[in-house]
């Protein structure tokens, strides 16, 4: 087979964006005999050409003028590494519009103006891959949209954050929050400005994409309720592994009754359950439905080689694949709405302090049980004249359980406000919700 010669560009040459390059070259043979193309980075935009590069590209690569690519009509395609939601998102629009498809590694752009981008790349009949912007090397939006075509997907459930990720873990070993951030920060798992991943947005947006692509209805980043682990208590830590379970960010995405609820937050996982063993840095995304049950993919979630190794096989897949390919650019095929989320049903973990005298148990169990929230677990911990009680229900919904919680925090036995998080006990019967 004749070899065909692909000049690429890319927006940004930063860490993804030189490792992409890096991979070109140092896989240029294997892409060949895959494809019988290699694909060639003739121009990069950055800001300063001057800066040192961790792979240095050829020397008229670099370049600061978009002009320069979105007017060169050798360029088959071009991959996004830039980030920011401006000005690259109208450099993405332009692109798409002018009949270039491009690959995106950039979680806040998709899930923030996917439709319009969507609609660009059908208006200029190309395609827009986006595999690196959830859980970089990870493949999940290919196996979602390519292998899984066929399949009624109910429920995605994702550690799709690796800084949080590792800041549980290392409390699971012992260290405070405090200690542990500090500890994600010097081994670069953590900005020096991590409230993007502390707090869960990153893993909303994350999410918005991963259910936009499941469900086949738009998922924007404000129809996430999401929390991030800043609150969490190293006792909620404790008494997790006291009862058999670890604490997880964990994002979910699940079709109740032709419904949904896309949610992120802290959540108590059965140490049996796959998304108990996720440790570290690493992400997973365990996917359930008809016909496949449940899948689970694990793998590293950031890093500039491992997201670009998702980058580069898009771009493969375009040059694979012409024009929009087999795909419809946009899998939104129909409009699902959301689930009143108090509606949602889980067994939830609940801790409540109170004061260590006769009666407060029951007057906590009267509350629960008035709201037709039952016990299936308990473990009292007493400390100077308190008793922090863990609590695990059985199934019910999250209103019920958030309507029981108001009123303990009202007895006069209550020493601070009680807080709940959903478990994850068992592989989940799809359309259930959480458990
Ligand atoms: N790093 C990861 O582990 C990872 C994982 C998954 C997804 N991503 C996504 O990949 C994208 C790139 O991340 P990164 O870590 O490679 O970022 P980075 O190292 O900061 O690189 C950004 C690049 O874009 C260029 N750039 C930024 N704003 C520009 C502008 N206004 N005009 C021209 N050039 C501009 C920068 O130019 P200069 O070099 O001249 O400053 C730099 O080369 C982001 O969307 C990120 O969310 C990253």
């Amino acid at each position: 087979m004749a070899s065909v010669d692909v000049p690429v560009a890319l927006l940004g040459y930063g860490t993804v964006g030189s490792a992409v390059n890096r991979l070109l070259h140092e896989s240029a043979d294997d892409i060949e005999r895959a494809t019988g193309h290699r694909l060639r980075v003739v121009k990069a935009l950055v800001r300063d050409p001057e800066k040192e590069r961790a792979y240095q590209p050829d020397p008229e690569v670099l370049t600061t003028d978009f002009a320069s690519i979105i007017e060169d009509k050798s360029i088959a395609l071009v991959a996004e590494v830039m980030g920011g939601i401006e000005p690259t998102g109208g450099y993405v629009l332009d692109l798409l519009r002018a009949g270039k498809p491009v690959v995106s590694a950039n979680k806040q752009l998709v899930a923030q103006k996917g439709a319009e981008l969507f609609e660009a790349a059908s208006t200029g009949g190309v395609q827009l891959r986006f595999e690196a912007s959830v859980c970089a090397a990870i493949p999940v939006i290919k196996v979602l949209r390519e292998a899984l075509v066929v399949t009624n997907v109910h429920r995605v459930l994702g550690i799709v954050n690796g800084t949080t990720n590792f800041i549980l873990t290392e409390m699971e070993r012992g260290a405070s929050y405090d200690e542990a951030l500090a500890e994600a920060q010097s081994r670069g798992f953590a900005e020096a400005d991590p409230t993007d991943d502390v707090s869960g947005a990153d893993a909303a947006a994350k999410m918005a994409i991963l259910a936009t692509v499941a469900f086949g209805s738009r998922v924007t980043l404000a129809d996430v309720d999401y929390e991030g682990i800043q609150g969490l208590e190293a006792n909620d830590v404790e008494a997790a592994g006291d009862m058999g379970m670890t604490v997880r960010l964990v994002g979910a995405a699940t079709l109740v009754d032709g419904r949904l609820d896309v949610r992120v937050q802290p959540a108590l996982v059965d140490r049996q359950h796959p998304l108990a063993a996720v440790a570290g840095a690493f992400n997973a995304v365990m996917l359930q439905g008809d016909a496949i049950r449940e899948i689970t993919l694990e793998g590293p979630g950031a890093g500039g080689i491992e997201t670009a190794s998702a980058v580069v096989a898009d771009m493969v897949s375009i040059i694979g694949t012409t024009g929009t390919g087999f795909l419809q650019n946009d899998a939104c095929w129909r409009s699902v709405e959301r689930l009143d989320p108090g509606k949602l049903r889980s067994p939830f973990y609940v801790r409540i302090e109170v004061e260590d005298r006769a009666g407060v148990l029951a007057h906590v169990a009267l509350r629960l049980a008035t709201h037709g929230v039952s016990i299936a677990r308990l473990v009292q911990k007493q400390d100077n004249g308190s008793a922090t009680l863990h609590i695990v229900t059985h199934e019910a919904p999250a209103g019920d359980v958030e309507a029981a919680l108001e009123e303990i925090s009202e007895l006069e036995e209550s020493k601070s406000p009680p807080a709940a998080l959903p478990v994850i006990s068992d592989r989940g019967v799809p359309g259930l919700g959480w458990a």
